[in-house]
């Protein structure tokens, strides 16, 4: 177990946004515990010095695991020590706004063939960042078509014409092959089982991926779903998004490793036990 460095969301991050889930403003939630509405709204602004118990109070009334929440607000949330997978994972970490966005390079051990899994902003990012001697990709997964994460695509498809495009809509100019809930693809000797997220935006997929020929972990690529220690943030419905980011943890192998489109890994298991939305 290791303590995050950089995570994507901090505590101010995590009351804005369970705010908003619970349909609650400041006021209210300061009714609720007892806590002055002007403290919790410096916390969102990232200034906060609760005690441990007034961050119990919050966590109660906002339905958020306590344990997770105290970690955050210490700057100690757990990250576990990644399963060994029977593949090949490269991550592209770049910054994008005050945080970071992530894309993905799954590669074969036997054949080195590879899957891209969103593509970052720019085409020129994703071409300089691209992992020293590693195979143009079969395919590309995209969890969702906002510029973060499918901003880079021409760097891949304009070499390749015809390459096809795994995601949860179309797009007029590309070849896209659209998966919904429980579709399932065998792509470069990786298995694909889609889970249809919406609620970041409406149209959303997480993708868990594993090998077609090897036993062992796969990788949830969330994309803005599920964070370590947070849930994306939800412009269509954060409800959905809550019950998309329950529906897709309580599903899926404690060991799987979770991929995020921002922030560092973590596991199914890690986030069931400490994330402030799922534990
Ligand atoms: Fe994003």
């Amino acid at each position: 177990m290791t303590i995050a460095p950089f995570l994507e969301d901090e505590l101010g991050d995590v009351l804005d946004k369970a705010l908003q889930h619970a349909g609650l403003t400041e006021d209210q939630l300061a009714a609720a515990t007892g806590i002055e509405a002007n403290r919790i709204k410096d916390a969102e602004d990232y200034r906060y010095d609760f005690t441990c118990a007034e961050l119990q109070k919050l966590a109660v009334a906002l339905g958020l695991n306590e344990v997770g929440v105290c970690a955050m607000s210490e700057g100690k949330y757990p990250l576990p020590e990644l399963p060994a997978l029977p593949f090949a994972l490269h991550t592209i970490a770049l910054p994008y706004g005050i945080g970071r966005v992530n894309a993905f390079v799954l590669q074969d051990f036997v054949t080195q063939r590879t899957i891209l899994v969103d593509t970052v902003d720019r085409p020129e990012r994703l071409a300089a960042a691209w992992p020293a001697g590693v195979a143009a990709p079969a395919a590309v997964l995209l969890t969702h078509w906002d510029r973060d994460h499918a901003g880079g695509l021409p760097a891949v498809i304009l070499p390749q014409p015809g390459l096809s495009v795994l995601a949860p809509a179309s797009r007029s100019g590309v070849a896209v092959d659209v998966l919904g809930e429980g579709d399932e693809r065998c792509v470069a000797g990786f298995q694909i089982r889609a889970f249809r997220t919406p609620g970041h935006i409406a149209e959303h997929n997480a993708y868990f991926v594993t090998s077609e020929s090897a036993s062992g972990p796969g990788v949830l690529f969330s994309g803005d779903l599920i964070f370590a220690g947070s849930l994306g943030g939800a412009f269509y419905c954060c409800q959905t998004l809550h019950k998309e980011a329950r529906r897709v943890v309580a599903a899926l192998p404690g060991q799987t490793i979770v991929a995020p489109g921002h922030g560092p890994l973590t596991t199914i298991a890690n986030e069931r036990r400490f994330n402030p939305f799922l534990g």
